[in-house]
């Protein structure tokens, strides 16, 4: 264990390094604000402002001057960032999705458990108030056996509003639409709170028109504890509409719904017995605060287990599982609808 704070340096400044920046503040002494680098120049030192990080001139410059290192650029960049901030031997963050494609997701992953530094990734609902409660109400025996999940996903296509840039347009740089880049939440979230996914049958649409970004998927799911599930992962124009999850949960003997905010709920329950429950906000944070990893913050979590080099949740591995659901459901779309194993 390290006593020195440790020192943080931000690959990629735009709209999640900004989330990620101002979570550390709950890291306090326990960290120093190092290099920043952003191949836009503007947003960097906007960025540096606002943050007391280094506006530096170079990725190597970033890996240098860290023990950990964030890395916030778009997707086609993560796996050329990550290999040279563990070649180096730092620390890594690295956002969801690891990458455009399974194959390199896979790429990026083995580097990441080869190198055995200490990473963490951005599937930060596993830190969820929500959903950690939605977790152990499931588990819970007095429930039953899960039987069914109707998981709705929806935002406004990211391409304007507050995210303030187009690459998600771009097949080249997202490797694809709402699925991947938003919905690799909710598959990771399903597989979190009911069980891993065996198979999948699903459908998916283009009403853009940006080439390889698919806006509206529909998936059916059978989780291997005989569970089965939908998903429904939407991009519309709708810019009342930031992103909204909604969740119903079936078990033989409780109904658990999560509506409203993604961290603090409310979340809701009706048992066979006729009592039920609900919390939100403040409530359910205390509530849960015993089932996070290490620390509700997953940020503060992070930099704890660098300082500790104990292992940092979720890591790569668990994302990687997420992108091969994904996968399973693209080879699914493809093919009409077919179910697929996700196994092949
Ligand atoms: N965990 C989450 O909930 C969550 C939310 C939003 C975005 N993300 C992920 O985070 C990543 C970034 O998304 P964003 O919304 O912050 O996008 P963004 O456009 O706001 O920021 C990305 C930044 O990366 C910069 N960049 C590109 N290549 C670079 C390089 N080689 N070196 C340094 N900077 C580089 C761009 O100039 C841009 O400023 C994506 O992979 C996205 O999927 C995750």
């Amino acid at each position: 264990m390290s006593n020195s704070p440790i020192r943080v340096g931000f690959l990629g400044t735009g709209f999640i390094a900004t989330y990620h920046s101002k979570s550390l503040r709950q890291a306090g002494a326990s960290i120093i604000r190092a290099g920043a680098f952003d191949i836009d120049t503007a947003r960097r030192d906007a960025f540096c402002k606002a943050s007391g990080h280094q506006p530096l001139d170079s990725e190597e410059q970033v890996i240098d001057s860290a023990d950990a290192v964030y890395v916030c650029a778009w997707t086609s960049e993560h796996l050329r960032l990550v290999e040279q901030v563990v070649l180096a031997g730092k620390a890594v963050f690295v956002e969801k999705p690891l990458a455009p494609t399974l194959a390199i997701a896979r790429e990026l992953t083995n580097s990441i458990v080869k190198s055995g530094v200490v990473n963490q990734v951005g599937l930060v609902l596993r830190h969820s108030p929500a959903y950690l409660l939605a977790r152990e109400l499931v588990a819970d025996r007095a429930a039953g056996r899960v039987m069914n999940v109707v998981f709705r996903g929806d935002q406004f296509i990211p391409i304007q509003g507050y995210y303030t840039s187009t690459w998600r347009s771009d097949v080249t740089r997202a490797g694809a639409g709402t699925l991947l880049e938003h919905s690799i939440h909710d598959i990771d979230m399903l597989r979190f709170v009911v069980a891993d996914v065996t198979a999948v049958s699903a459908r998916s649409t283009n009403f853009h028109g940006y080439p390889g970004i698919e806006d509206s998927v529909s998936v059916s799911l059978q989780f291997e504890n005989g569970a089965l599930g939908t998903l429904a992962s939407i991009w519309h124009d709708n810019l009342t509409r930031p992103t909204q999850r909604h969740v119903e949960i079936f078990c033989e003997k409780r109904t658990i719904s999560i509506t409203g905010h993604d961290w603090f709920g409310p979340i809701e329950w009706h048992d066979a017995d006729g009592s039920s429950g609900r919390l939100e906000g403040d409530e359910l944070v205390s509530r849960t605060a015993g089932l996070s990893y290490t620390d509700a913050n997953p940020d503060v979590a992070f930099i704890r287990a660098v300082k500790d080099t104990s292992p940092a949740y979720p890591d790569v591995t668990i994302a990687l599982r997420a992108h091969e659901i994904v996968n399973a459901i693209y080879r699914s779309a493809e093919q009409g609808g077919k179910s697929v194993a996700t196994s092949d």
